[in-house]
């Protein structure tokens, strides 16, 4: 070991990004390229009934309008959205219902206003109630998760609970917005198909591309070389790449498809609303008798996506009778997808939530309460855990937060017009791994180039995956070279569920391990063209466990309210993680940081309302969409634990990309309450809803 790993070692690429130099997927400059821009549909339900595209193409420079009546024929891809101007249908509004292709990205824009479409209209039905009676249970929730979970009598065990909650909590539409929009840049060259996007897997991006136009996949090349973000909705092919291999197809030449942001809440995915029903029996002590989660969503008529935030309550706290339970409707909504810790970011801050309200209704410290009721083994499952270190979060949390001493009387610190809080909550997120291939190779020169098709969305892949080389192959960091983003090279599976580092870390070391081993038995200098190693992790890294794998963490929140304005300041927050070992304190501290910021905007600012009549989300951009800014992030601090788990990889490491967002909101909830005694129940806790 050369101590590589857990260095705080700068990002790779930073300084090119820092200095513009960084090529995203819009910014490859191909010779003839030529832009696109979509026409949204301006109907909820219906069809298109005819489209008149001869004004468009009377403005100078447009090249061709596609449409639902000449475009390209695609094979019919698995996920429904990606059928894009292959029939009239309108499913939801902002479907896209015609492209223009121009010489400028003005001409195509100037060209999509001039497109004439008319829709036979339909009555269209888009607001999620909790009586909806379209909702069902789905035998399985997205990610296979089973629909409904039972244990024992929880409806006898709450009735006869001495300290009983029942609340429901609502979390409205959230969008990722990701700071770079989606975006792809195709071209055609006898035939075969080279394509740049923004993705946070580029692999199934080729996959799907070579189902739709039918092409063997060692025909498309395809690229996600700088991503700016995704949170999720980047992690399977969007509109946007179809498109752009559509119109470069038809044109003949090369395309790029950037979609304008307010087109994005329609056609790349939200973390679809949640509505949640909570019931917590305990007995005095605070010991959970009859833990109940239910949970109603929406989905889009045209694709099942199911939240799963019942999921956490499977497996957060000891109780011996439960029952958890999703419901969906499929409404005329654009089509629910993965946002950053699906199922867990709505879910636990429901739980979370609910467990301070039992605190407050024993009387107890809400942080003991949480102590008091930890598991021995997975309570769904029965298995082992790995490692769970959540007492040991808390703990080490409360002591840096300064949490002893707390008055947990709630509206008692004031300061002028401001009600002063804190707030506590756990955090957790499964550790999950796939196959992975990675390559290395010895140079002659003494460097090494290690090569896999890892896609760095900003979170530093490139320089930890390098860490991960350089540390197997026994050699200084500054030594390894590496190659990512790109199906030319060896096949790794995409940035999402937090498990790229461990799946791609993975490989890497097998393959750099093995490269050591064999330069270990080479005798005399290496060949001119080096020498190689392989790795394929398939059979080893999904291969099932008898553990029940996941990272926890603890949440610390202060607040301050404003009794006149209404206004919430989040003044600190602190994390406390035990993520297995951490491979890079600075990019990790970035990833735990950045998840909190979210979860600060999904407390406080985030959050769009469907607008009824009009059938669509009503904040579609950053103007009428709150992301927090600086001026609204106080102190955030992440610390970890050095955690040994021997059951998860190479490395040791967990997930680190979406736990930050993970009981965030609840604790700035919980801690607004604290300072002013009221329990508001529906996000994001706006002025409005706090005076
Ligand atoms: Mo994440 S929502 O799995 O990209």
């Amino acid at each position: 070991m050369t101590g590589s790993v857990g260095a705080p070692v700068e990002r790779r690429e930073g300084r090119e990004k820092v200095g513009g130099s960084a090529r995203y997927a819009a910014e490859y400059h191909v010779p003839g390229r030529v832009q696109a821009w979509p026409v949204p549909a301006a109907v909820a339900r219906g069809r298109v009934t005819g489209v008149d595209t001869a004004a468009a193409l009377a403005v100078p420079g447009v090249l061709a309008v596609l449409t639902h009546e000449n475009a390209p024929r695609l094979a019919e891809p698995d996920d429904p959205t990606l059928a894009v101007l292959q029939d009239p249908r309108v499913p939801h509004r902002g479907w896209f219902v015609a492209l223009v292709v121009a010489e400028t990205l003005e001409a195509a824009r100037a060209g999509a206003a001039a497109v004439r479409v008319d829709y036979d209209a339909e009555e269209h039905d888009v607001v999620l109630t909790a009586s909806h009676p379209g909702l069902y249970v789905p035998e399985e929730a997205t990610e296979g998760q089973p629909g409904v979970r039972e244990q024992g009598d929880p409806d006898g065990a709450f009735g006869s609970s001495a300290a009983r909650v029942d609340v429901a909590y609502r979390v409205p539409p959230l969008h990722n917005h990701p700071m770079e929009p989606h975006a792809s840049t195709a071209r055609w060259e006898d035939g075969r198909l080279t394509v740049h996007t923004s993705s946070q897997g580029a692999g199934a991006v080729r996959t799907v591309l070579a189902g739709l136009f039918g092409l063997p996949e060692e025909r498309i090349v395809v690229t996600a070389e700088h991503v700016g973000g995704g949170f999720g909705s980047k992690g399977t092919p969007r509109p946007d790449v179809v498109l752009a291999a559509m119109a470069a197809r038809q044109t003949g030449r090369p395309v790029t498809v950037a979609l304008p942001r307010r087109y994005l809440p329609a056609v790349v995915g939200h973390r679809a609303p949640t509505l949640h029903r909570l019931r917590l029996g305990a007995d005095a002590d605070g010991r959970l008798a009859s833990l109940t989660h239910e949970v109603a969503t929406h989905t889009s008529r045209i694709k099942e996506f199911v939240e799963y935030a019942a999921v956490p309550a499977r497996m957060m706290y000891a109780a011996p009778h439960s029952r958890t339970v999703h419901r969906v409707a499929a409404l005329d909504v654009p089509s629910p997808s993965w946002m950053r810790a699906p199922g867990e970011a709505p879910g636990m801050y429901a739980l979370e939530s609910a467990m301070d309200e039992l605190a407050s209704e024993l009387g107890m410290d809400p942080l003991e309460l949480r102590v008091r009721n930890e598991p021995d083994v997975e309570p769904d499952s029965g298995r082992p855990f790995s490692s769970r270190h959540l007492v040991e979060c808390l703990r080490e949390g409360a002591r840096r937060f300064g949490w002893a001493g707390r008055d947990p009387r709630p509206g008692t610190r004031r300061e002028g017009p401001l009600l002063l809080g804190t707030g506590v909550t756990a955090a957790t997120y499964p550790v999950t791994v796939g196959p992975s291939t990675a390559a290395v190779r010895a140079l002659p020169d003494g460097t090494f180039l290690v090569r896999i098709n890892a896609t760095d969305i900003g979170t530093g892949a490139r320089t930890v995956l390098a860490q991960v080389g350089a540390d197997a192959l026994g050699v200084p960091l500054e030594r390894v070279r590496i190659d990512v983003g790109s199906t030319e090279l060896p096949s790794a599976p995409l940035a999402g569920g937090s498990s790229g580092t461990a799946s791609w870390g993975w490989a890497v070391h097998e393959a750099c391990a093995r490269l050591a081993r064999r330069l270990a038995e080479h005798p005399g200098p290496l060949p001119e063209q080096g020498l190689d190693a392989h790795a394929d992790t398939t059979g080893t890294a999904d291969a099932g466990s008898d553990r029940a794998r996941h990272a926890f963490g603890a949440h610390f929140a202060e607040v301050a309210v404003d009794t006149v304005t209404g206004e919430v300041r989040v003044g600190r927050l602190l994390g406390v993680y035990a993520s297995g070992r951490i491979l890079n304190a600075r990019t990790a501290r970035s990833q735990f940081v950045g998840g909190m910021t979210m979860g600060l905007g999904m407390a406080l600012t985030e959050g769009s309302t469907m607008d009824a009549a009009f059938g669509d989300f009503t904040e579609s951009d950053l103007a009428s969409y709150h992301v927090p800014v600086h001026a609204d992030v106080g102190e955030i601090e992440a610390h970890w634990l050095d955690e040994d788990d021997p059951w998860l990889n190479p490395m040791g490491s967990k997930g680190i990309g979406e736990i930050g967002i993970v009981g965030t909101a609840a604790a700035i909830g919980n801690a607004v309450h604290h300072a002013t005694g009221v329990r508001l129940r529906e996000l994001p806790l706006t002025p409005d809803r706090v005076l």
